[in-house]
């Protein structure tokens, strides 16, 4: 895939995008990626086969426990396997870089999944981590969503790190629409749509061994 143009204006929505994490703690960013890339990610996801989705699991008993009353979305993890998951990787390797540069953060690496909410699915408000308990340090929703009408639901809430009961956002999945926020501090939820909702969640994470708990299994 080519620079484009869309590249060089995306550079300057991330360095407004490191003010806003700095200054507020979340970004919302809408055209985040190359036309092309976004293009290429749906048509990727939308082509998976059904069995190489899996129900989701929670937190440290990703494997064990299946909780469906928490959440009932299906996922796939992004490895560097096909040439679209590498040129997202590669994106997202740059963002990880400017906003070391810009946060001085020290986020050492990035992992992340596709994810697929059928109609009435959910998540319920959760913490994507726990003060002390993972390496997740910042969050990110990118949303595939062509044509997304807010009729249809599947909104993003985010709450108050302050007041978990008070909602700050409700963000719907547009195509293209990048949402960041800091892991430790944004409860959120996704609220069921009445129809297919896409979206590739991450994290950026540190490389600090905390009380020598790793981070969940994939
Ligand atoms: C998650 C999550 C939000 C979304 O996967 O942890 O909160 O809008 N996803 O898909
Ligand atoms: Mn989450």
């Amino acid at each position: 895939m080519q620079q484009t143009a869309h590249d060089i204006f995306a550079q300057l929505n991330y360095l407004s995008l490191a003010e806003a994490i700095r200054s507020k703690g979340y970004a919302i960013i809408d055209h985040a990626l190359p036309i092309e890339l976004e293009t290429a990610l749906f048509n990727h996801l939308v082509n998976t086969p059904a069995e190489e989705m899996n129900t989701a699991g929670i937190g440290r008993e990703q494997q064990l426990m299946r909780n469906e009353f928490v959440r009932r979305d299906e996922i796939k993890w992004i490895e560097p396997e096909s040439e679209v998951e590498k040129v997202w990787l590669s994106h997202m390797e740059n963002l990880r870089i400017m906003l070391n540069r810009q946060l001085l953060l020290g986020l050492f690496s990035y992992e992340s999944h596709f994810a697929q909410y059928h109609a009435g699915d959910f998540y319920k408000k959760h913490l994507d981590a726990f003060n002390g308990q993972t390496n997740r340090v910042l969050s990110t929703v990118f949303y595939l969503n062509p044509n997304w009408q807010a009729e249809y639901g599947g909104e993003l809430v985010i709450y108050d790190p302050e007041n978990h009961n008070q909602e700050i956002e409700r963000v719907l999945p547009e195509m293209g629409r990048m949402v960041i926020f800091l892991s430790e501090e944004f409860p959120h939820e996704v609220l069921p749509a009445d129809r297919l909702r896409y979206s590739i969640a991450g994290w950026f994470r540190v490389n600090n061994s905390i009380n020598n708990q790793i981070d969940p299994p994939k």
